[in-house]
Order: C-alpha cells, then structure tokens, then sequence
C-alpha cells in the first residue's frame, strides 16, 4: 500500500535509531488501520497484541460495527431495518452475494436452498455413533465436519461454482442436522424437511413434529425463530469468524472449516454465552439475589462473570439485545407464557447498568442475555440454544470464507510470537538430571 498526503504514522525504535513510515488504511466507515507489512523486513520488529484487541486481521465487505455507537450493518443495512423488514433466508443471498435479491433472485435461491435439505442416509447412520447424552454441539462438530466425506463434488475451493453448492448445502441442510441432533437425544425419529415449509417453520416441523400425528406449525414461533436467525446471521471478525478465517487459509475444504468454528463458537465467552446466561439467572432465582450476583461478578476472586454482558467490540447497548428484548417481552405476551427468568433478567440488567463497575467499563448486555429466554418460550431446551445461534452463523461464516478464498492472494495466516522460554540448552542425560 503506498502512503497518500499525511496518511501514515512514523514509527523510531530508539534502540537503534530506526524509523519508517507506515501507511494509515482508512476503510468506508470506522476506526482507520496501520498497515504494518513490511514492520519485520525493515525494522525487524513484530507487534504483539494477545487478543486482537487493537488489530484488524483482514478486510472486509460483509458486516460492519459501530462499537461506540451500537451500530450494526450487513452489507450496509442496519439491523434493525432488515429485522422489521426482511427473513433470514433473504439476509443469507444479501450476505454470500453482497446485495439485497430482486424477486426473481430471491424465489431461484429459496428454491435452491428448498432442494438441498435433505441429508445423504448415510449421514443418518453417523448420528448413531454418538452418546444419546452427547452435547449437540458435539454431534455438529462431527456431522458438519463428516459433510466433507460425503458431498466430495463440491469441495474443489478454487472452483466458485463448488465453494456456492457448498453455501448453499450448508444453508440448506444445517436445520437438518441441528433438529436431528435434539431427536437423537431424545431417541426420537428423524422427521424429513417438508419443501413445502419457510426455513424457520421447516426446522420447528423436524424438532417437534410427530409421524404419528398432524403437528401445526405456530406463526409466531415460526416468526421468532426466523428472526433469531437473522440477529445471529453474522458479526464481523468475532473468534468462529477468524477462526474460519484462519482455517480457511490453509485451503481446508468448506465443511471442515466451518466445524472448526463450530467448536470455537461453543466456548461460554462466545456463542456459548445464551446457554450460561440461563443456568446464571437460574442460579440467581430471584430478584432478591440480584445484589449478590453484582458483587461476585465484580470479585476478581470469583470466577463468576455476567454472562450475556459485556463484549469486546460493543462498548454500548448491542443492537441486537435491543430487538431480542423486545422480541421476549412480544413473544413471551403472545404466546402466553410466564417465565419468572424475565424478571430477573431485567432487573438484572436495570441493575448492572447503574453499577459505576459495570458503566465505567461499558459493559452492556449482548446478543446472548435475552435470545435464550425467547428460545425457552419457543420450547428449545437449553443445551440447543448454542445450536441456534450455530445455524444462524453458518451464513455468516461461509460468507466470510467464501471474501477470503476470493480476495486477489490468500496467504496463509501464521502470526509469530513473542518468545519468552528457555534460551538454547544442550541436553542432559536422565542420570546427570538432579
Ligand atoms: C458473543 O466478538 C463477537 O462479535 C461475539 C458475538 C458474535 O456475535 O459473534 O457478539 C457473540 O460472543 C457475545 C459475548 C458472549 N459472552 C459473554 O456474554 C460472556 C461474558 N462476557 C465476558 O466474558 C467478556 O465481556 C467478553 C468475553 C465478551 C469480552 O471480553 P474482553 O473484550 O476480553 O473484555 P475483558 O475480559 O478484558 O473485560 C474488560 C473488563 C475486565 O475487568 P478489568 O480487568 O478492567 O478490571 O471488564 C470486565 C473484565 O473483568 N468484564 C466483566 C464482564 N465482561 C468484562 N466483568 C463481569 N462480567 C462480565 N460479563
């Protein structure tokens, strides 16, 4: 990148009197970013930044964030216009393709992904392998990556056509997966997708329907379940992002991938926050223990964190909590359901949010402190709801897979180090070794 004007930072290691200039990027919107390539070739020098806090890893068209601000856009739209507005399944052709469908280009996708729900049988067979009391997000960890020994006519990465079929199976057949793996649990039958279904009501019919008799879908649940999907479908470079990211970046095949951010996505400090934070409001049970959850929080001896609070790129209210609160109180009155979870999830939040510790770090609530409460409403167990956010990110990820093996070079990403070991040692023999 050459230096424009005054856009560059000068850097000196005094150790040795070195300087040089380094280009500053400025992208469409937000913080502008030093381009530090050539950092070890002339000044011999890495950075060092544990976590990615100050480091922009790659460039993007997908997905932009306004931490300050509580921003959120796909493709330019913000989140809140596309929840009020559009389905998950057209935010999935927005995020692969980078614009929102024209009619005819929507039904041809939704007609796409409709043909491609079913799973090979042979897949069936696989979910046998596991415990009935498995996690399931084991059991998708080891069907999406098994997709790779069965759906080998798409995995050729250099090929656009291969890496689409790939998108589009993994769109398409990741309902079928996550309900079978709930079924399986519960030693249930696998109930096949019905084409004639929305992607949402399709997956509710293969949770909970029964062969032995009608199961009727409920529009409002449907509903939900469409736009939790949706408010999961992707957020910039967050851990199963980069993870895809860097994965990708050895030229792995898609599926493999993709089961490599399954696992990274499990973790409580990412997407397994949702499931957390309702074993967390559980364990506060009542409004009266609310107090006492704040002080362990804030005790940096105590291990308990706010689940479903704080986050690294948010430094204000996460846009997507704002409409899954609100889509909790809507679902919770429209279905009438009663759960007591709700009152301690808000005046736990009233609560932190006055809280000089938590106002001083910005620490707001996420996308994970509401979305599982809906998904109780909605009748998902609690061991599913990382499961959910899963299908919602899948988009998301092979979007951002599909940016990177696109982009003029990928290389491979191999950060260093900054060594702080032993330093070189000759070997002991065991009977010199005190
Ligand atoms: C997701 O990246 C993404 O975009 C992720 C995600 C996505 O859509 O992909 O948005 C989804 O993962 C949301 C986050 C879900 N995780 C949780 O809700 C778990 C609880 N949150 C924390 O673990 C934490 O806030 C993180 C992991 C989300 C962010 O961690 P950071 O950015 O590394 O912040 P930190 O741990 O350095 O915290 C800064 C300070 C620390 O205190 P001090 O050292 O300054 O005294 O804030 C404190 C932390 O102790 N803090 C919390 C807290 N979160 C941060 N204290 C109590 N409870 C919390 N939840």
């Amino acid at each position: 990148m050459s230096i424009q004007g005054k856009d560059y930072v000068t850097i000196t290691d005094h150790s040795t009197g070195q300087s040089m200039d380094l280009p500053i990027l400025r992208g469409t919107d937000g913080v502008p970013v030093i381009d530090i390539n050539q950092l070890r070739k002339k000044m011999n020098l890495y950075t060092f930044d544990p976590g990615f806090v100050s480091t922009a890893a790659c460039e993007s068209k997908i997905t932009f964030i306004d931490g300050e601000e509580g921003r959120l856009l796909f493709r330019g739209y913000p989140i809140e216009e596309l929840a009020e507005h559009s389905s998950f399944l057209e935010v999935c052709y927005l995020l692969l393709y980078g614009e929102l469908p024209t009619e005819g280009e929507y039904d041809k996708f939704r007609d796409l992904i409709t043909h491609h729900t079913l799973l090979h049988e042979g897949l069936r067979e696989f979910y046998k392998g596991f415990r009935r009391d498995a996690h399931p997000m084991a059991i998708m960890v080891g069907i999406l990556g098994a997709m790779s020994a069965f759906y080998h006519d798409s995995l050729d990465i250099s090929d656009p056509n291969s890496r689409e079929v790939s998108a589009h199976r993994l769109i398409a057949k990741i309902p079928t997966i996550a309900a079978w793996a709930y079924r399986y649990s519960k030693g249930e039958p696998f109930p096949y997708p019905r084409n004639e279904l929305g992607y949402a009501s399709n997956f509710l019919h293969m949770m909970f329907s029964y062969p032995t008799e009608p199961y009727a879908i409920n529009s409002i649940a449907a509903k939900a379940m469409d736009l939790l999907f949706l408010l999961h479908a992707d957020h910039g470079q967050n851990a199963s992002a980069s993870t895809i990211r860097l994965a990708g970046s050895s030229k792995a095949n898609p599926f493999a991938c993709i089961s490599a951010s399954v696992g990274t996505l499990w973790g409580p400090a990412h997407g397994g926050a949702n499931e957390a934070v309702i074993k967390m409001l559980a364990d506060i049970g009542s409004t009266k223990n609310i107090a006492k959850a704040l002080e362990r929080a804030k005790d940096k001896d105590d291990p308990f964190r706010l689940m479903g609070f704080g986050h690294r790129v948010y430094k204000n209210y996460d846009p997507r909590a704002k409409l899954m609160r609100n889509m909790c109180q809507q679902v919770l009155e429209d279905l009438q359901v009663d759960d007591p979870l709700l009152e301690v999830a808000e005046a736990l939040e009233e609560a932190a949010l006055q809280d000089e510790y938590f106002a001083s770090r910005r620490l707001f609530p996420n996308v994970d402190f509401y979305s599982g409460i809906v998904l109780r409403a909605l009748g998902i167990p609690t061991n599913m709801f990382t499961v959910i956010f899963t299908m919602g990110r899948s988009v998301g990820w092979i979007s951002q897979w599909n940016e990177m093996i696109n982009a003029e070079r990928v290389r491979i990403g191999r950060p260093s180090q900054l060594y702080t070991g032993p330093a070189q040692r000759a070997y002991v023999p065991i009977e010199q070794r005190k």
